[in-house]
């Protein structure tokens, strides 16, 4: 299939865009080139797409079987993104688990749950699949959606459960001995899902006609604590050092840095189910262990030079410290 990535070169779609190559497909990437790390034998289509008028110009020039759109954030880019692709084969946007937002009425969440986001980021692509369902109903356009819950990669820090997209220095706390904080008793329930892994979902979905005007959670079916996902991300760094937990109220008011994923998402339990997706696409089947994929991305860190010296701030320090004094406290009533 001759097959157009909107964006190409990013967390997850790096890994779609080596898998279809893999797979035989003929591959264009539609990005700014920022970024490095191009695969040989990818069609590179230079733009932004928030240029409308050019970057759907640009999409209409060429023809493509499928597209798989990894960079639709709202209404208007969804509508942009229907006229570039007007004519395509088949159209993947990809969503999030955040337009569910954090109440659930069931778990594990399935796709027929309410959606009740609590952040923009999430009414956002709520309201933006709404834009794709629509011209599946009235025009029969063969749009599938993709709601990816965390899938991590090279491209992403090592994750823990406070946010550390700004700052991944806590693998560097973890190497010197330092005790890490987590929210609460750290045992929020969650999936982590590997960026080759979810490549097998996007790739094998295309031109599957039964997939066409449906909406897929796009996860690993296990899940477990962030207490044993820090315990497999120290066995992986390399030594086991305290989790002191600490209330999220208490990080919102001591304004704990980057607290932003941890408030809206992994502070809380987050199960969803993949059932429907490995039902309909039954190559999808996650296959790289958490350690393992752990590793990969500690490897790609330490190549490349991107673990800060935790030594350069001592919030977390003054944090725990603070709340032994509490918990002192605590064992002297
Ligand atoms: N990872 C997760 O846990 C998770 C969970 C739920 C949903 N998602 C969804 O997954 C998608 C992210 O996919 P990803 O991880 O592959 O992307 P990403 O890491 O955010 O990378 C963005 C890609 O898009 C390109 N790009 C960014 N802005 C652009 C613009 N204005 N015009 C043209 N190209 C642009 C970038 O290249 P240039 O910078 O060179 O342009 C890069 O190729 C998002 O839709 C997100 O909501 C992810």
């Amino acid at each position: 299939m001759r097959v157009c990535v909107v964006g190409g070169t990013g967390n997850i779609s790096t890994s779609i865009v080596r898998l279809l190559l893999e797979e035989g497909h003929e591959v264009c990437v539609y990005n700014r080139g920022q970024r490095p790390g191009l695969p040989d034998g990818v069609r590179h289509l230079p733009g932004d797409r928030q240029e409308r008028a050019d970057f759907e110009a640009a999409m209409q020039a060429e023809r493509f079987d499928a597209a798989i759109d990894m960079i639709c954030y709202n209404p208007d880019d969804a509508r942009s993104t229907l006229r570039a692709f007007r004519d395509v084969g088949h159209l993947i946007f990809t969503s999030t688990v955040c337009t569910y937002g954090v109440e659930y009425d069931w778990l594990p969440v399935t796709e027929d749950h309410p959606l009740r986001p609590i952040t923009p980021y999430g009414t956002n692509k709520a309201a933006a699949e709404r834009v794709f369902l629509e011209a599946h109903y009235r025009d029969d356009f063969p749009v599938t959606i993709i709601r990816p819950s965390t899938t991590f990669g090279p491209r992403w820090p090592m994750l823990r459960q406070l946010d550390c997209n700004a700052n991944p220095s806590w693998i560097d706390r973890v190497r010197k001995g330092k005790p890490i904080v987590v929210c609460g008793d750290g045992r929020a329930l969650h999936q982590w899902l590997y960026v080759d892994d979810a490549a097998l979902a996007y790739v094998n979905v295309l031109g599957r006609e039964r997939c066409f005007g449906r909406t897929y959670n796009m996860t690993r079916p296990e899940f477990g604590t962030w207490e044993e996902y820090h315990h497999i991300a120290m066995r992986v760094i390399g030594r086991e050092v305290e989790m002191v937990g600490v209330p999220l109220s208490t990080l919102l008011a001591v304004g704990a840095p980057a607290l932003g994923t941890c408030t809206s998402i992994f502070s809380h339990n987050t199960i969803y189910s993949p059932a429907r997706l490995m039902r309909d696409v039954p190559e999808f089947r996650p296959r790289v262990p958490l350690e393992d994929a752990l590793g990969r991305v500690l490897e790609a860190m330490d190549r490349e030079g991107r673990i800060p010296d935790s030594d350069q701030s001592d919030w977390e320090d003054r944090l725990i410290a603070a709340q032994r004094r509490v918990g002192e406290l605590e064992l002297g009533l």
